[in-house]
């Protein structure tokens, strides 16, 4: 038997917890940590689970699943629960705001509760005395179904009200909803799971509102916002919508921040705007605004035509998502680049403009979601982020389809196209002659760490080559004084010494040169080893991949696009072209490579090594040109032998590998040095 103190205990624990919970979901306003609600939380489940008598069923451990049930009971709403009319112009709303005042018989601007319209499930909340005793969704307005079992499971839904003047029954009416970020996490996890996605918060939000086991809701990132009031009796309430809202916040229902008491159509308008402005900022979907007479006098007179009133307003955003057809599936090649495949599209009214096109992101994305010429797909556009193709409508699609295949070839210039291992982006290898890619390896070309030619700037670039002067780094050669002097704030001593400048960059450095090419990957620092290994650029050009790799830093990633890169015939070219232009640099010096004793030497290292780390083995080897790896083939040259060896050992004696023990080592290193 639970003692008094165990019982006192309880119930303080409990009213604790309701007081952390309206802190969080109606003030939006913690005091503590959640995982200092946690621990109160434990206590009372530990509590309650030694002393069931002790629960009761606005105990917040009893949110969390219940037993399923079988099917969705119907339920009654005291008043039916209306739906809205909805404006979509400025005209609309002062047709409607002229209404209300014509009816009224009134000249005097009208007062309305301005609230966001949330994009989710509505909701029928029965409080009895206090407690939360059914929750029904819409249905037809006159019958919803019971989700009392999931409803309970919504932390910010109260199982109890606050305060002392509660009525002795109410409806609460309000939306259910998904945060975004909820949505998203939801998505996330069903995709690695390999589940079906939702394809927005509304639907997420509506379809976990109709589960059966309610242990399914309660995993769902579901909250409430109330909005309003249906039958009410045994209290009073106030006289004014906004009041109303201001009541059910201090019974403890979570009611929208942005709610605001605004005046005639003006205040209308501004409140639509602010709000437009700041749709994408809100964690939630919100699909308008509402306009509601504030005063129920008011409301009463205006009364209810059909299932709307009359006193009040849905004013829509414009709809973030349509359905449009699909032409084709293009790829565009950005500055740097990189083929991002795009779908062309019948064009679509959608987030206040008309769209064309939408960005496919990347091949993942494209063959994630399928896309091909003919579907019907779902685009959307929020806020200023460019427009996405969402998902097919797959019902609609064509009999006849073919999957979009990656291309091999640029579509702008030709030139071969290569996916990077481990990469989704596909590159145009053609970054000197692209079109597409022309301005920006051109600025690249030109720039302080590259060929350094000085005053040829960006917005220089931009006008020679719209003005058709320079097509590839080798024309800056042949530009004339004449050509110059044409274009616009350019004068015969600027053209003079531009000029002058393009001449002295064609004394460079090999490592300028090749940082100046644009490689992909390849930056300042692998320019400069490459330039010290190879000295010659006929040597780098002619390098396998694995010769690559020899040079410090230079993985299998980026050997692999220094060869995509110089196998292409334009990139030939153009380096060719430059050399013939005179751009030149100092081929003479020994190459690094060449001139270390262990070059060619490949090293495994087996067992403990009693004076040096293997680590500093490994850097004194590579110090002298040689690699260390890890497994015995039949390539390596030596096995060098600590204590206690591995199975290395026979391997390398199977193969005939020459075996070094550590003095072996010390003084090859040591001779080699001398
Ligand atoms: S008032 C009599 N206020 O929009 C007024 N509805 O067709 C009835 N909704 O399904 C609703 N936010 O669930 C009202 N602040 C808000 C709302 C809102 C979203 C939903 C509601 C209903 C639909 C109206």
């Amino acid at each position: 038997m639970a003692s008094g103190s165990d019982k006192a205990k309880a119930a303080r624990l409990r009213t604790e917890l309701a007081e952390h919970n309206y802190r969080y979901h109606v003030l939006d306003d913690p005091t503590i940590p959640d995982a200092v609600y946690d621990q109160l939380y434990q206590e009372l489940l530990e509590l309650e689970t030694r002393h069931p008598e002790l629960v009761v069923p606005e105990s917040p451990t009893q949110r969390v699943g219940a037993v399923p049930v079988s099917g969705f009971a119907e339920v009654r709403h005291g008043i039916p629960m209306l739906s809205l009319d909805n404006a979509f112009s400025t005209v609309d709303i002062e047709n409607f705001d002229r209404r209300v005042r014509e009816r009224l018989e009134t000249d005097g601007a009208i007062e309305y509760s301005a609230e966001p319209k949330l994009d989710g499930a509505a909701i029928n909340l029965w409080f009895e005395n206090g407690e939360l005793t059914r929750a029904a969704t819409r249905g037809d307005g006159t019958v919803g179904e019971d989700v009392t079992h999931n409803v309970r499971t919504i932390r910010s839904v109260p199982l109890r009200l606050r305060g002392k003047l509660v009525p002795e029954r109410i409806e609460v009416r309000g939306e259910i909803f998904m945060t975004r970020e909820g949505f998203r996490r939801l998505n996330e996890s069903a995709r690695q799971a390999g589940e079906k996605l939702f394809a927005n918060p509304r639907n997420a939000a509506a379809g976990s509102l109709r589960q059966l086991d309610p242990r399914l809701t309660a995993s769902r990132p579901l909250a409430l916002f109330a909005y309003g009031v249906g039958t009410v009796t045994g209290g009073a309430m106030p006289e004014r919508h906004s009041g109303i809202l201001s009541q059910l916040r201090e019974w403890g229902l979570p009611v929208a921040p942005e709610a605001e008491l605004v005046t005639g159509v003006s205040g209308c308008l501004a409140y639509y705007d602010k709000m437009l402005k700041k749709r994408q900022e809100l964690p939630y979907d919100v699909d308008g605004v509402v306009y509601k007479v504030d005063q129920l006098a008011q409301q009463a007179r205006l009364g209810t035509v059909a299932r709307a009133p009359r006193w009040a307003v849905a004013h829509k955003f414009p709809a973030e998502e349509q359905l449009t057809t699909v032409e084709a599936v293009e790829f565009q090649v950005g500055r740097t680049g990189v083929l991002t495949p795009v779908a062309r599209l019948v064009p679509v009214f959608v987030g206040g403009v008309t769209v064309s096109n939408a960005t496919l992101h990347n091949l993942d994305e494209m063959h994630r979601k399928d896309v091909r010429a003919g579907d019907t797909v779902i685009v959307r556009r929020a806020g200023d982020v460019i427009p996405e193709v969402v998902a097919v409508v797959l019902d609609r699609r064509p009999r006849v389809t073919h999957p979009v295949a990656a291309p091999r070839k640029c579509p702008v210039c030709g030139s071969a196209v290569v996916r990077v291992e481990g990469e989704s982006a596909l590159r145009c290898t053609g970054g000197l002659v692209c079109p597409a890619q022309r301005k920006e390896s051109l600025r690249h070309f030109a720039s302080r760490r590259a060929l350094n030619i000085d005053g040829l700037g960006s917005q220089l670039i931009e006008q020679l080559v719209d003005a058709g002067l320079v097509q590839t780094p080798g024309d800056l050669f042949r530009l004339t004084a004449t050509q110059l002097e044409e274009l616009e704030r350019m004068g015969e001593r600027s053209a003079a010494k531009l000029l002058g400048a393009i001449e002295k960059s064609k004394s460079t450095t090999l490592d300028r040169f090749l940082y100046a090419l644009g490689i992909p990957e390849v930056g300042e620092a692998t320019s400069k080893g490459l330039a010290r290994h190879f000295v010659k650029l006929d040597a780098l050009m002619g390098a396998t991949e694995a010769e690559l790799e020899e040079v410090e830093d230079v993985g299998p990633v980026m050997a692999a696009q220094i060869t995509a890169f110089f196998r292409e015939p334009h990139n030939g070219e153009v380096i060719r072209d430059l050399r013939r232009q005179g751009v030149h640099w100092d081929e003479s010096a020994k190459p690094v490579a060449e001139s270390l004793p262990l070059k060619g030497k490949i090293f495994v290292i087996t067992g403990t090594l009693a004076d040096m780390t293997r680590d500093e083995a490994k850097a004194r080897i590579e110090a002298l040109g040689g690699k260390v790896t890890g497994s015995v083939t039949a390539k390596t040259s030596y096995l060098v032998v600590g204590d206690s060896p591995g199975s290395k050992l026979a391997k390398a004696e199977k193969l005939g590998v020459e075996i070094l023990d550590e003095r072996a080592l010390t003084s090859m290193l040591t001779s080699q040095l001398r």
